[in-house]
């Protein structure tokens, strides 16, 4: 499975990720809307391929994250002011095939989305993967890390998506950054994240 930019190159007329209501709106992005918002850089989407088949897609944008003071503790910045958001990469549509039988695909476009963070937080500050995950999804994330972001869920708030969070520089690089395939050769991004020397990808804080 290779996973590149979607420029068109593939049929994704019968692509389908489910039947549920917000699965619709997945289905749809990839094949109405995902070139237009490439086109005019809202949202670059990336496919993944197997045997010259889409097996799921994911699409990027930036995002920001507002963060209650002990979550911005949590980040080593609590110094951080109330009114200043946190830098982020939003997975603004995950999906995978629903008859695809390749296990780890949705984990694999997760890793993607992961290095692309790691690549964009060496050149611009950008420090968190976000994502509003849909209710059926909601364990997927929590199970890869993500936690919930308190600002956007408070209770005064109707939403149907759940606001979640993934740290790039969580003392411990979990386990499904490093196990699940590589999309692109081993760089230094690929060692956990202990192993880095994090003094110089911080910069002085
Ligand atoms: C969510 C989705 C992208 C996950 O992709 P996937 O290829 O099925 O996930 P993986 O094979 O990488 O699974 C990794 C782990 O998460 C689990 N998992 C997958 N989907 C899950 C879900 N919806 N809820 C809970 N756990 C899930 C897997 O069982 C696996 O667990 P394990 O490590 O204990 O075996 C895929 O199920 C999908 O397209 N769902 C419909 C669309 C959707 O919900 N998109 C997210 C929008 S926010």
């Amino acid at each position: 499975m290779d996973i590149h930019p979607y420029t068109g190159q593939y049929d994704v007329s019968g692509f389908t990720c489910g039947d549920e209501p917000h699965h619709a709106d997945l289905n749809d992005f990839l094949k109405t809307d995902a070139l237009r918002y490439s086109a005019t850089s809202m949202s670059q989407t990336y496919v993944a391929v197997a045997d010259g088949r889409v097996v799921g897609y994911v699409t990027l944008l930036t995002d920001a994250i507002w963060l209650n003071p002990d979550e911005k503790g949590e980040l080593q910045r609590a110094d951080v002011p109330p009114a200043q958001t946190v830098p982020a990469l939003k997975v603004g549509r995950l999906a995978r095939h629903k008859s695809c039988t390749i296990p780890l695909v949705g984990s694999a476009l997760m890793r993607f989305a992961f290095d692309i963070l790691i690549d964009i937080s060496e050149r611009a500050g950008c420090r968190l993967l976000s994502v509003d995950a849909i209710p059926s999804a909601l364990s997927f994330y929590e199970k890869l890390g993500f936690v919930r972001n308190l600002h956007f869920n408070h209770a005064g708030k109707k939403r149907e998506t759940t606001s979640m969070r993934f740290d790039a520089f969580s003392l411990a690089r979990p386990a499904w950054t490093l196990h699940v395939p590589l999309m692109r050769p081993a760089s230094p991004t690929d060692l956990p994240i202990d192993q880095v020397d994090r003094g110089k990808r911080f910069g002085a804080a």
